[in-house]
């Protein structure tokens, strides 16, 4: 089995300002094979540009494991870090101005990473090779000498994910890229992040909101409060008729304490509180309300 490309053990993150701490992330973990692609969901405030900020080198967490593409993130030097933003990973925002500069057409922005990097196989003509691929591979080589204000919000998150693809990541992050978008523009920007993730075989995740983020993905991963809660895993099997269907299974995440995160609408169904009783069953654990009174009772 080969190593995974993300990797996060207990992920921990607290701010502290004015005295006042914010974990963002307590104890996340999550793991993510070579080529897939994963979403990622959670309601405003769980800490998912927390963890993409951490993922993509930007932020340093507080306590925990982080691995991305074999790199340790919580061991870089100042040099290693340049190097993981600029080659190891790439990245796409919510925001079109923070992924593209105004005054670089789409054809130079995807030239620039290049240079900085120092991409030096095949020289000026190599780049220029790699941006005609890049802006191709994402249907926007007419927008080659345009700048941003020149293009629609949809095609500057495609140019967008050409710039991030600019250096050949192992892994992309993209935190709400479509959050700004129309939901038709939205969809045609996430299938073409699922298509580029397979043509390349780059490992990605994207933080979305888009409820028919289902249909691209094969796995999406919830957070709550900082912590992985659920896991959607979809698949598609072929019934007796032979029709194709696809089949979704929400799952709880168990963390390597044994703890997971009960759904809310359980916990208020039966009123579960502070306490709860466990019993093992033959193939199941059973989950009681703890109420001392009538127990007592008994
Ligand atoms: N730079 C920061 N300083 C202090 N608190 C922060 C900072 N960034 C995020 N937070 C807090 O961390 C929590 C998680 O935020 P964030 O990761 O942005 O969530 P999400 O992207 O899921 O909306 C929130 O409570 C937020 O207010
Ligand atoms: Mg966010």
């Amino acid at each position: 089995m080969t190593a995974p490309d993300v990797l996060c053990e207990d992920l921990v993150r607290i701010y502290a300002t004015d005295g006042i701490e914010v974990q963002a992330l307590q104890g996340l973990n999550l793991r993510i094979e070579r080529g897939e692609l994963v979403a990622l969901v959670g309601a405003s405030g769980s800490g998912k540009s927390t963890l993409l900020t951490i993922l993509s080198g930007l932020d340093r967490p507080t306590g925990g494991t982080a691995q991305v593409a074999g790199t340790d993130l919580l061991a870089m030097s100042r040099r290693e870090r340049v190097h993981y933003q600029r080659r190891t990973v790439g990245f796409v925002w919510q925001q079109t101005t923070r992924n593209l500069l105004p005054y670089l057409t789409a054809g130079q922005s995807v030239e620039v990473p290049q240079l900085l990097a120092g991409r030096s196989s095949g020289g000026a003509r190599g780049r220029a090779a790699r941006t005609a691929e890049m802006l191709d591979l994402l249907d926007v080589t007419h927008l080659r000498d345009r700048r941003p204000a020149e293009m629609s919000g949809g095609e500057q998150q495609r140019v967008a994910i050409a710039v991030a693809l600019a250096n050949g990541p192992q892994v992309l992050l993209a935190d709400e890229p479509t959050g700004e978008l129309d939901d038709e523009t939205s969809a045609e920007v996430l299938e073409a992040i699922r298509r580029v993730g397979r043509e390349l075989g780059v490992t990605v995740l994207v933080v979305t909101h888009d409820a028919s983020v289902a249909e691209h993905v094969s796995r999406t991963v919830r957070i709550r409060d900082g912590r992985t809660s659920t896991e959607t895993l979809r698949r598609t099997e072929v019934d007796e008729h032979g029709q194709a269907r696809h089949v979704a299974q929400e799952l709880a995440v168990l963390d390597r304490a044994g703890r997971l995160q009960l759904p809310a609408e359980f916990v208020d169904t039966l009123g579960l509180r502070d306490r709860v009783r466990l019993a093992l069953e033959e193939d199941h654990v059973g989950v009681w309300p703890h109420r001392p009174d009538e127990e007592d009772a008994r």
